[in-house]
Order: structure tokens, then sequence, then C-alpha cells
């Protein structure tokens, strides 16, 4: 370039801030709340702090002034130190009071400064069919990997009504360009769709060291539910979804009281459809790693309240069981849980080579999607290679003690 012309284009990116992030790379993530019949989490972040941070909501109606009727709800913030010692502003706020069964249109920012008009809809209050999108550890080759297993997700369930990832979203969570590339995977898909998702494991890997608490980068990109332990804020957690009770568990701390929380909420939080999600699986799919752990903790309670699925990642490969009781097949006619585990992001283990008879279904060296799909008397898993591929359907049965 010619020295003089280079000079210009350094003074003109100095005087437009071009490295002020705008709106487009907010990371504006809609999350699941306890009650999604009625309400809606929502969190983003900005480089240069917004002074009075809202989310403004409308119904949302075909007239393009839908906006006069909106209404502001103060955004919370927080001040995230980064890696390299910069700012930045993470803001979160609850949409409530919402109607069910409803669209809203909503945008975040302030002043002048704002996101474009996004759409959800909130569930109804009674069983109706609905899908959801599960992804396993996305982790690694974010950007060039995970970002195909997401647009085909969503291209074959564009009506998800919410989206779960099983854990190890990225590998190290201090590293801020990690986060920026899950968000340029699905930005799109996050702004509009619910986020439900779980911590896993890599959330406890900090300055190099693998520490007993997890990093404080994790949790400013989302507002999660806060009903579960009272020790585990926004990673154990629980929400009803038109039938179904969707629990999340964090499964790299705490397993005994979170077993003794999970026998509480199957007792009293009255479903025909259980799905449960925790990072670290019960049985194991790669090679020479094992579940003891979390069966020795939550086997029981799931046997005991017949949990229909069970949604793992972890092991970065994939496979899913027959349905199973007491670790062991269940007969034709009995009812038993199904556990699966995936993997959506680039990283690939060895499949276990003696993967026992529990599994149906294994498979290594891929990049997956799933549907889970809820209707009546009805669950439907079906598992996508990221070709859009069916290489595993199963029809789940409903349990007869709820
Ligand atoms: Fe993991
Ligand atoms: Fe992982």
């Amino acid at each position: 370039m010619h020295h003089r012309s280079s000079l210009i284009l350094i003074f003109l990116m100095f005087m437009t801030g071009s490295t002020i992030a705008g709106p487009e790379d907010w990371r504006i993530a809609l999350c699941i709340s306890e009650d999604p019949s009625h309400k809606m989490n929502v969190s983003w972040r900005t480089e240069k702090q917004l002074d009075t941070p809202l989310v403004q909501l409308a119904l949302n109606l075909p007239q393009v002034k839908f906006y006069q009727q909106s209404w502001d709800i103060p955004a919370q913030t927080e001040e995230v130190i980064l890696n390299d010692s910069s700012v930045v502003y993470a803001y979160s706020a609850e949409m409530a009071e919402l109607q069910p069964s409803t669209a809203y249109a909503y945008r975040v920012g302030s002043a002048d400064d704002w996101s474009e008009w996004l759409v959800f809809k909130t569930a109804s209050e009674i069983e109706e069919p609905f899908n959801f999108l599960y992804f396993g550890d996305p982790q690694n080759g974010i950007r060039s990997h995970v970002s195909r297993a997401f647009r085909a997700g969503f291209k074959a369930a564009p009506d998800a009504a919410f989206i779960t990832m099983a854990g190890d979203l990225v590998s190290v969570p201090e590293r801020d360009y990690e986060w920026e590339a899950l968000f340029h995977a699905a930005d799109w898909a996050f702004r509009q769709t619910p986020l439900a998702p779980v911590m896993g494991n890599h959330a406890y890997y900090i300055g190099g060291k693998w520490l007993r608490r997890h990093s404080e980068h994790w949790q400013p990109h989302f507002k999660l539910p806060e009903n579960g332990l009272e020790s585990l804020p926004e990673t154990n957690y629980f929400f009803h979804y038109q039938g179904l009770l969707f629990v999340v568990l964090n499964g790299s701390e705490q397993l005994d009281e979170q077993a003794q929380w999970l026998d509480g909420v199957l007792s009293r939080e009255k479903s025909s459809w259980v799905v449960l999600t925790l990072h670290q699986p019960l049985y194991a799919t790669g090679e020479g790693r094992d579940g003891e752990k979390r069966r020795k903790a939550f086997l029981s309670t799931i046997d005991k309240h017949e949990v229909d699925l069970v949604l793992q990642g972890h092991d970065h490969t994939f496979g899913r069981t027959f349905p199973l009781k007491g670790s062991k097949r269940v007969k034709e006619h009995q009812k038993g849980t199904v556990y699966i585990v995936s993997v959506s992001g680039s990283k690939q283990y060895k499949l276990d080579p003696k993967l026992n008879e529990l599994f149906a279904v294994s498979g290594k060296n891929t990049q997956y999607y799933h549907i889970v799909h809820v209707e009546g008397s009805r669950m439907t898993l079906s598992s996508y290679s990221v070709d859009d591929v069916l290489v595993d359907e199963i029809v789940i049965k409903p349990s007869k003690i709820r």
C-alpha cells in the first residue's frame, strides 16, 4: 500500500473507532427462564459501556410501528475483566409477566445504539407438540467446524423451542476469542431461540490448571434460572416446557447434593416427560473412560423416577443406549432410560473398543446434531450427522408412574 494512503487509513480507523464492536458483535443470548410460558431472559455485552442498558419489548405485530407499544426493561450491568486486563460490560435482564403462546419482539441497547428487533415465542401453558435441539461439546474448531453443525441443526429444526449444549462450550473459557467464535458460529440463532446450556469440566480449566471453582467468563454470557442448589447458581436448574420437565445438572461438583436435590425435584414437579442433561456421561463411549462416579451419584434417582432421556457430552464420540434400568437393558414391554453422548466440535476421541452391549448405536470422527420431538405420549430422539443423514432414531416409551 502507498505510504500516504496507509497513514490516512490508520487515521480513519482511529476516527471511526473501528475496533469498538457494534450490535453485530454483542453476543446477544436469549436464555431460558424457570417459567418459559411467562418469562424469558437475555444477556449481551459491549466493549464500550452503555449508559442506560435497556431491553425494549413489544408484541410482535406486523405493522411497522409495532414498537410504539413497546416497554422498557432496565438491564443489570456487570464489569468483566478479560485475560488481557481489558474491561467489557455484560448485561442481563428478565423479560417477565409475558403471555403464554405469544410472539414478542425485543431489542437490546441504549439511546441510539440498538440491536435489531428479535422475535421469540413464549411456551404454551398446556401440553402441545414441540421440538428442541441438542448438541454435544462444541469446544474445538468452533469457528471452522461447529458453525456447520449449528447451521445444519437450525435448518432441520427452525422452530426449535430451545437449544441445549451439553457442556464444554469452549475449551479454555479465559480465551475471549473462543467465546467470540461460539457466537460467530450461531449468533443469529442464539438471539432468537432460548439457550439452555450445560456447564462442562472445561469451565473449571483456569490459568492452565483444573480448579475446584469454575471460570468467571462462563456466566456473564448467559442468564439462566437459579432454581437449583444455591451453591450452583445457573449451572443446576430446571424448567417446564409444554409437558416436559427439563433438568440441568453440573457434573463437575457437588454430585451427592445434586442427587438429593434431583430426587426432590422429580418427586415434586409433575410432568409427562423428563429429560435430564449433564456434561459427563453415566455410560462412557470414549476409550479408557468410565461414568462410575455419576452412576454412583445419580443412577438410583434416575431409575426411581423413570427419567426418559439423559443428554450428555464429554466423550467426543457418539453413542445411544438401549432403554436401561439398573445398568441393564430392559425387556421390550418395560420402561427404561435412554442415554446419549454426542459431539458437535472437531475434537474427536477414540470409541471404546469394548463399547458394551448397552449401546444400540455409536459413531466416531463425525459431527452431529439431534432433534427431540415431544408430542403427547410420544417422544422421539432423532440423531443426524452434519450432512443431514439420519443416523439413528428412537421412539421413547412414556413412563407409567407419571
Ligand atoms: Fe468435558
Ligand atoms: Fe469436551
